[in-house]
């Protein structure tokens, strides 16, 4: 095992009783912002934004500096020395001397784990590739509690880029945990959801169905989380032209779904929500978006504070014959990190970005 600081990299490596306990301070900042305005003051936050985010980015920003602390970062590599060359390693490496606190957006799977492994400081998972996005999970977590006051029990269904939606990835496994919720996959054959998280609810004995139409389940579902078709992961134009806009809630459609529907969305959409939905009382998106303020100080308080056990950052081993079978990995930009896996036998589970790999 490897542990080193109170990093958030997977919502999943702390248990619900610690979500449980950012939800609840989240909701006593809502309650009285005021008290907290200088409860990071002193305090540093380096914000590393590989790839482009309006939300994430702005929301812990804004919420370091109600907190009293101040920010350091950049949105752009190009205009930092990544764009001379400079590893992953390197200058995370550096940031966190001068930081008390990194938040790491990448766009390849496992680097924020990977930059964790070297970092002086605790960091901040704010999206890796498209593998998951920890603290859009929170946020969806602190919208469900806040407007529907459960966090169990309910049928939730997930609609769009259901394989490359690092958000879906992340809010399925942390809905999973609790009691009673049932999962409907709406996508095509192309855009559904990966084999593992599908395992982690199939072991978990978790009911789930896929279906294409969304039509047709929009009635049974207590929340819908929509989803946009991820352009920037597709391998050319050609496959993105092929499923851009096969999913377009109107409201024709939210005229079938339940009066107390919730309708998430992580942002930034493109067509899938109609414009004419925003207007619906059911259409939650921009709420949850200043929900991810709140449930961010909530995040940066706890990390600073430090009192928290740290989860484990590695809890398998090196195989320094293998390789993650992920052609999107970290790993394979990274070519000095160590290959670690979880397990042993014939399958092995990249420590980086979880993705299963076959072994002889
Ligand atoms: N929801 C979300 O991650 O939005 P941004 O990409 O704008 O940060």
């Amino acid at each position: 095992m490897i542990y080193n600081n109170l990093n958030l990299i997977d919502l999943n490596d702390y248990p619900v009783s610690w979500w449980e306990k950012l939800l609840s301070l989240a909701h006593k900042i809502i309650s009285d912002p005021g008290a907290y305005s200088k409860a990071c003051e002193g305090k540093i936050m380096g914000t590393l934004f590989y790839e482009p985010s309006t939300r994430t980015q702005m929301s812990f920003q804004t919420a370091m500096l109600r907190l009293g602390g101040t920010i350091i970062g950049f949105d752009n590599p190009a205009t930092s020395s990544v764009a001379k060359g400079e590893n992953l390693k390197d200058t995370t490496k550096i940031v966190s001397e001068y930081a008390d606190v990194v938040v790491m957006r990448h766009p390849v799977a496992g680097s924020v784990k990977a930059a964790a492994l070297n970092t002086e400081c605790p960091v901040i998972n704010a999206g890796d590739g498209g593998h998951l996005h920890p603290t859009q999970t929170l946020t969806d977590l602190l919208t469900l509690k806040e407007e529907k006051g459960h966090l169990d029990n309910m049928t939730i269904g997930f609609c769009g880029d259901l394989k490359n939606g690092r958000t879906v990835h992340s809010l399925i496994k942390a809905m999973s945990c609790y009691q009673g919720n049932s999962f409907v996959l709406i996508s095509t054959p192309e855009l559904s959801l990966p084999t593992y998280i599908k395992d982690i609810l199939n072991a978990g004995g978790h009911k789930f169905t896929e279906v294409t139409d969304l039509d047709k389940a929009i009635d049974q579902l207590d929340v819908l989380y929509m989803t946009r078709i991820q352009r920037e992961r597709f391998s050319s134009e050609e496959e993105y032209e092929k499923q851009k806009g096969c999913y377009i809630l109107d409201n024709k459609k939210m005229s079938h779904a339940k009066q107390d529907l919730v309708v998430l969305h992580p942002l930034p959409r493109v067509d899938e929500i109609a414009v004419e939905v925003d207007d619906d009382p059911r259409a939650m998106y921009f709420k949850q978006a200043k929900y991810g303020m709140y449930i961010r100080m909530a995040l940066i308080l706890t990390i600073i504070e430090g009192s928290d056990k740290p989860a484990p950052l590695i809890t398998g081993c090196e195989h320094i014959h293998h390789k993650c079978s992920n052609p999107n990995c970290i790993v394979h930009r990274e070519t000095y990190l160590p290959h670690y896996f979880r397990g042993e036998g014939t399958t092995l589970e990249c420590e980086y970005c979880d993705e299963r790999t076959l072994v002889e």
